[in-house]
């Protein structure tokens, strides 16, 4: 992933609607409000091409949202029977909700049913929010990458993590449903 949180510490401004919580493919027409997520989430935010890239080449690019907006995003590569997390990001009024954990859930489930028999990602060691979500989903270190990432003084290592999908049970967290017509 790309970039490290600008942690904003606030409480949710606004609650979650967890009935009307929707996931969908991203769309074009998102990017703006995606820009807007990345934009305030990270100190060396993904540009809009970057983001429209990933829709041209065919990434899986999910959105959550509920009745009040797009909630947060996801992205993933897959190929060769690996998958890759790419971004993962939930709007900072809404962080700590579950939102986050639905994201990476659903992707686990897709690449699983895409064929992966694995799934990895980068995360900078300065984000322990992320770090805690990922090892309690049942990723494991399994390298490091020096200077993977641009920081503010200089460059900062990546973490890299590997989930192996054979044996990763299915959670009890509930998705939220797809909206109708989608995978
Ligand atoms: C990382 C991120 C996606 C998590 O999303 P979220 O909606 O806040 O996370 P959730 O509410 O689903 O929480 C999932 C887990 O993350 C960890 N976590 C999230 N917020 C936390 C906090 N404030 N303190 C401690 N752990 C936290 C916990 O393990 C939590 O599980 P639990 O609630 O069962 O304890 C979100 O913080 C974010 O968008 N950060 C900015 C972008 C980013 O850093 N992306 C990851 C790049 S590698």
């Amino acid at each position: 992933m790309a970039a490290n949180p600008t942690d904003s510490g606030r409480a949710p401004v606004r609650p979650l609607a967890p009935a009307s919580l929707r996931q969908r493919r991203m769309r074009e027409s998102d990017v703006p409000a995606v820009i807007a997520i990345e934009n305030e989430s990270y100190p060396f935010p993904w540009s809009d091409p970057i983001f429209r890239d990933c829709l041209r080449v065919g990434y899986t690019c999910r959105v959550l949202e509920d009745r009040d907006g797009l909630c947060g995003y996801a992205i993933l590569s897959m190929g060769a029977g690996e998958a890759h997390v790419l971004n993962i990001c939930v709007d900072a009024s809404l962080r700590g909700c579950g939102a986050g954990r639905q994201l990476l859930y659903w992707l686990l489930h897709r690449a699983r049913g895409a064929g992966c028999e694995a799934v990895f990602l980068e995360v900078r060691p300065s984000n322990p929010h992320a770090v805690r979500l990922y090892e309690s989903t049942g990723f494991e270190q399994v390298g490091l990458r020096r200077g993977y990432y641009q920081a503010v003084n200089g460059r900062e290592d990546a973490l890299v993590y590997r989930l192996a999908l054979g044996g990763w049970p299915t959670p009890a967290v509930a998705l939220a449903a797809p909206l109708p017509g989608e995978p």
